[in-house]
């Protein structure tokens, strides 16, 4: 009997995930249609700019009950006019699924929101963790200027729901003022 090596590694200081049964995607722009708020801004920036991209460790097929998929989320510093770069958002298919992230480097937010649209805003940074339960749709939005780089583990029948997040959005959107991220609600009021 011999001891096994590893066949997958994950390098905790940059963030990236190498070796056996890795996918990865990139999200440009142009896969972001409606996402951001100022669609004059959106439609003058360059459609081939990279948003954000994720690495997974694929250990199972999707849809298997009973496995975990890990994954590594990877969101570039920028702006749709002031409104953070931020992930397309998702519940999960199956709505009771949970989950976990963590900050791994870069700074931003997290956006939970239930399914009667109530918010919950949390700030991710290196070395923090987030619990994310069943039936709450999760975002994430890099607020510094350098990768948001953040880790996640969910079991791997989840499935993703995008829709219902593209059409009725979050409530809450997080803006740069001043230099910094605020948070308003989706009809542009302040909370
Ligand atoms: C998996 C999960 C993350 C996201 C990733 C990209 O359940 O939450 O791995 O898939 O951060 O975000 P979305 O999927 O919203 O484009
Ligand atoms: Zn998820």
């Amino acid at each position: 009997m011999e001891i096994v090596k590893a066949s997958t590694r994950f390098e905790t200081n940059a963030g990236y995930l190498s070796g056996e049964d890795i996918s990865q995607g990139k999200k440009y722009l142009s896969e972001l249609k409606g996402i951001f708020a100022d669609r004059d801004a959106f439609d003058r920036m360059d459609p081939h700019t990279p948003v954000y991209e994720v690495q997974m460790h694929q250990s199972v097929v999707q849809e298997t009950a009973g496995g975990l998929f890990f994954g590594i989320s990877r969101l570039f510093p920028g702006k749709v006019g002031n409104e953070y770069f931020m992930t397309k958002g998702h519940f999960h298919q199956l709505r009771d699924r949970a989950e976990y992230y963590w900050g791994i480097s870069g700074v931003g937010v997290l956006l939970f929101m239930d399914e009667r649209r109530k918010v919950t805003a949390y700030q991710v940074e290196p070395g923090s963790l987030h619990y994310i339960p069943g039936h709450i749709a999760h975002r994430l939005v890099n607020t510094g200027n350098i990768d948001l780089v953040v880790g996640a583990c969910w079991p791997s029948d989840s499935g993703h729901d995008y829709d219902s997040i593209l059409q009725d959005g979050f409530l809450v959107r997080v803006y740069e003022q001043d230099g910094k991220p605020v948070l308003r609600l989706t009809e542009n009021e302040s909370i």
